[in-house]
């Protein structure tokens, strides 16, 4: 019994450990923002049935369960951290939407984002400048992106939500 305590209590250190570290690692602590924020940001890319969302930095996977359930969209979230990556895919099972998601885990500057329709993001200052040229070379003309709590330099911004510091771009 003792055995079976002292390995469970590892493991829940490591899950604790990995869920904390790895967003560290990329300088995020691995929070979400409110469902509100993020409904208001997903009205914004004015989202069309069956397009495509990527989240970038997807974390427990809050943005694209709404994306799917509520705006009918497929959504991608990218993620670095591996289990934010099995919180996200449970959280679409319990959902019922896991048909419409799918969470890629890895290094969201290393996927192409050729397929999104809309891109949201919720990420700091410190990514905008790298992002900003990876967006304006990979997305399809017609794509919006939404960025929340940081803008993207060299993008003019369609919409500026002040009071809730949503960006939206168009391409
Ligand atoms: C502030 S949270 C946002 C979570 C989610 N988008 C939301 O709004 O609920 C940022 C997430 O981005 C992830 N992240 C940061 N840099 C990343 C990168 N380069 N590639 C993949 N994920 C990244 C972190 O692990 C963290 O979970």
């Amino acid at each position: 019994m003792q055995v079976f305590l002292g390995i469970l209590a590892a493991f829940i250190i490591v899950v604790a450990l990995l869920w904390l570290l790895v967003p560290a690692w990329y300088g995020l602590p691995p929070v979400t923002t409110t469902r509100e924020r993020i409904r208001k940001a997903l009205e914004l890319a004015n989202p069309q049935p069956d397009e495509t969302l990527y989240d970038l930095g997807s974390g427990h996977g809050r943005v694209l369960v709404i994306a799917a359930k509520e705006f009918g969209l497929n959504a991608v979230g990218i993620e670095a951290g591996p289990v934010q990556c099995v919180i996200s895919w449970l959280n679409a099972r319990w959902n019922g939407v896991s048909s419409q998601v799918r969470v890629e885990a890895g290094d969201f500057f290393k996927s192409n984002f050729k397929e999104a329709d809309i891109v949201f993001a919720y990420l700091t200052s410190d990514y905008g400048e790298r992002l900003a040229k990876k967006l304006a070379a990979e997305l399809k003309p017609g794509a919006r992106v939404v960025t929340v709590s940081f803008d993207l330099p060299g993008w003019d911004a369609d919409v500026f939500d002040r009071e809730r510091l949503i960006y939206l771009y168009k391409k």
